[in-house]
């Protein structure tokens, strides 16, 4: 299979899976525990129905919306996503190279292995920052002030991951960081030696948000140790409400799911929540943030921008969360795959296919820009 002839999300995958070596595969396919939320993420799209209006005048069709102070030409951006440049050589600057060729946005990950400041420097699109809040304040305060020195436009605070997911695929296979060529590795890289040769032949792995701070010469870790060891799990509603305030900009918080934290963000000042279960990585049994989005729009969709994430696939998926109430969307594994499968050209043709999804399903759909999709051309089962 080449990428030409990838036309959907599963057509990525499966070439993805084919390049990566298999724990690197399985860490971005994975989730936690039995994978049931991962699988509902998805599935709560097909629960619900579009219902068309016809004969409406949709020669051309505007998808551009703003979201948190951020015009975007697409409603869908790529969510800021760890370990980018083990997943392809070029890592981060091919998505944003990506993003940018498509108007949208895209993020940076205190997990990210390429600096913000390095991207901020090539992209002017806009750009969000995600933070991990670590129990070393002297490490968060230095994050968030080189996050400002670079200039990103929004900061973006993950709550959900305050201990890790149950990974029992990276349990199996070992998956660690710094990523590390166990016996189990060479064997991969024998049996991938293209994904082998570029990885040993482009610049080191390096987590440049976290050397300066993180003394990760004490060896490997995994994920879920990663987070359940640094990440702070004192953090509270003040914690944050400080961070809000010296931040003092676009601010979003990441992983909300019921009404009454989504009420506590906006007393707290925050211009964004973006309802996630993470891709069914953390928790597993939560909830689908599609499933959730109307109830938290309806509690304070007129006060804060109402984002939404996890199991978004098709450009139809977009518009059913749209249509809801969402702002925008994020996407994680839709661009991941394809940047384990081609890099920069992959993204570009998951943004392409995704935009024309958007486009086409916009025309069929009746609507010609996105504030004329509503609830009432959903149906729920
Ligand atoms: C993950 C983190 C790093 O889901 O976002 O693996």
């Amino acid at each position: 299979m080449r990428l030409n002839q990838c036309h959907n999300f599963h057509d990525f995958r499966t070439l993805a899976q084919k390049r990566l070596p298999s724990p690197i595969f399985n860490y971005i396919d994975g989730a936690a525990d039995d994978e049931t939320t991962y699988r509902h993420n998805t599935e709560a799209f097909e629960r619900c129905d579009l219902v068309p209006n016809v004969l409406t005048g949709v020669e051309d069709i505007d998808m551009s919306v703003t979201v948190m102070g951020q015009k975007l030409d697409m409603p869908i951006y790529c969510s800021p996503t760890a370990l980018q440049r083990l997943f392809h050589h070029d890592g981060e600057l091919a998505v944003a190279a990506a993003a940018d060729k498509f108007g949208t946005m895209f993020g940076v990950s205190s997990l990210g292995t390429t600096s913000i400041a390095e991207v901020r420097k090539k992209f002017k699109n806009p750009q969000v920052y995600q933070f991990y809040f670590h129990k070393d304040r002297g490490l968060n305060k230095a994050m968030m002030e080189s996050a400002k020195e670079a200039g990103v436009d929004v900061m973006m605070l993950t709550v959900d991951s305050i201990t890790g997911g149950n990974r029992e695929r990276d349990l199996r296979t070992g998956f660690s960081i710094p990523f590390r060529l166990t016996l189990g590795g060479l064997v991969q890289f024998a049996i991938k030696p293209m994904w082998g040769i570029n990885y040993v032949t482009h610049e080191s792995f390096k987590l440049p948000q976290l050397d300066e701070h993180v003394d990760m010469s004490g060896g490997a870790i995994s994920i879920g140790k990663y987070f359940t060891e640094m990440l702070d799990p004192s953090m509270t509603w003040d914690d944050v409400a400080e961070m809000v305030k010296l931040w003092d900009g676009q601010f979003c918080l990441k992983g909300i799911m019921s009404v009454e934290d989504a009420k506590k963000a906006v007393d707290i000042g925050c211009t964004g929540i973006i309802l996630s279960n993470h891709g069914g990585r953390q928790l597993d049994g939560s909830r689908s943030p599609f499933d959730q989005l109307a109830e938290i729009v309806d509690a304070v969709g007129d006060k804060i921008d109402v984002i939404m994430d996890s199991g978004i696939q098709r450009g139809t998926h977009v518009l059913k969360a749209l249509s809801l109430g969402a702002k925008a969307v994020g996407g994680g594994r839709f661009y991941l795959f394809p940047l384990a499968a081609a890099g920069q050209p992959g993204v570009e043709r998951a943004l392409m296919l995704m935009r024309a999804e958007i486009e086409r399903g916009m025309k069929l759909m009746g609507c010609s820009s996105v504030d004329q999709l509503s609830r009432s051309i959903l149906r729920f089962r």
